[in-house]
């Protein structure tokens, strides 16, 4: 019996040598372990033996069983690895190939020129306010000094969601951020009454305009508006805040111009321009050979728009402007069309 438990295990481990597959594997074990193996049918015979005979042949068995296990597990390491190999050598793996591109998604290129502009006012130290898309004909337009039938109302076309029963005040979407300022004024005003703090703030946000929509005119736009109130403030602060923000914007050495303009809302009032930065002042299509591109507009708070919101022109006076950044952006980045803003093409979205 014994000679017959050393053959089995020659044999077995002779057969386990031949293995080079995990298939192949799994055949040799049920056929070398298996329950209808030789070596199984040695086990199940013990019960036949004598006495003496049943602990040793059961203890070599044993031994039998043990070395074979473990010569499988060898075996199947070695196996795995070759099957690896195998794999590595005829899948033609390239490691030195380049990942694939995960697409990024980015912020759209006027909320990015929204945040540039915001983030040189804050430092500035101009307080971030947001107001209403949707407003009354009062804030948007009476407020800032537009009576009901002044001509200035045509500078631009509105939207009406209920013109109706509202008489002279319908709803509508603000056509500007200037109503921003009467909102801003009076939540400022309302804190102090007698005495309402200084403001220096400004108010982004979008704006709707009844248009034809051309390359140059959308029906949706971002305006920021800028507002500073207090005492003493004079047409030389507007001057300067303007000055810095053109330089912080456009660069150090950007030269800018003021000329006279009127708005309701202001007296006096002001355009802004800077030289043209893709002629540099020579004359080119962009700034139509004037060498100069037009970038806000801005003048002293009207009294009777200080009025409207709460604070008195007699002891108070402020500076404002409205300026667009997609305006800004097709200026700097050659944008020849308005409608790629909200066009939805990534291949204009992706060049931000
Ligand atoms: N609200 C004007 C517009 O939409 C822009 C503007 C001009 C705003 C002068 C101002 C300002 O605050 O002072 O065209």
């Amino acid at each position: 019996m014994q000679d017959r438990l050393n053959e089995i295990e020659k044999a077995a481990l002779a057969a386990l040598d031949q293995v080079d597959d995990p298939a192949a594997l799994e055949a040799w074990r049920v056929t070398h372990l298996g329950r209808s193996s030789d070596l199984m049918e040695v086990f199940s015979g013990l019960g036949k033996l004598s006495k003496e005979e049943r602990p040793v042949i059961g203890a070599a068995a044993n031994r039998v069983k043990v070395a074979l296990e473990s010569a499988l597990e060898s075996r199947a390491g070695a196996v795995k690895e070759a099957a690896l190999a195998k794999s590595l050598e005829e899948d033609e793996l390239d490691v030195t190939l380049p990942g694939r591109n995960k697409h990024i998604g980015r912020l759209h290129p006027s909320t990015q020129q929204l945040r540039r502009v915001l983030s040189i006012l804050a430092e500035m130290g101009f307080q971030v306010f947001t107001s209403r898309e949707v407003e009354t004909d009062e804030f948007n337009f009476q407020h800032l000094n537009f009576p009901p039938h002044h001509p200035a109302r045509d500078m631009q076309d509105t939207f009406f969601i209920e013109a109706g029963e509202r008489g002279d005040n319908p709803i509508l979407m603000r056509t500007h951020t200037s109503p921003g300022q009467i909102r801003a004024m009076r939540h400022f005003a309302a804190t102090n009454p007698q005495n309402p703090p200084p403001i220096r703030i400004a108010l982004p946000g979008m704006c709707f305009r009844y248009e034809q929509i051309t390359a140059r005119s959308e029906v949706q736009f971002n305006q920021v508006e800028g507002l500073a109130v207090g005492r003493n403030i004079t047409f030389a602060d507007l001057k300067g805040t303007i000055a810095d923000f053109v330089r912080r914007m456009f660069g150090e050495g950007a030269r800018l111009r003021f000329r006279a303009s009127y708005f309701p809302f202001t007296e006096p009032s002001a355009e802004v321009d800077v030289e043209c930065f893709v002629c540099g002042g020579a004359g080119c299509q962009v700034c139509k050979n004037s060498g100069w591109l037009e970038i806000l507009g801005c003048g002293m708070v009207h009294p009777n728009v200080l009025t409207a919101g709460g604070y008195d022109p007699k002891v108070y006076s402020g500076f404002a402007w409205g300026m667009g950044p997609e305006r800004q952006l097709m200026l700097r980045n050659k944008v020849g069309d308005i409608r790629y803003f909200w066009g939805n093409d990534v291949r204009f979205l992706e060049q931000f």
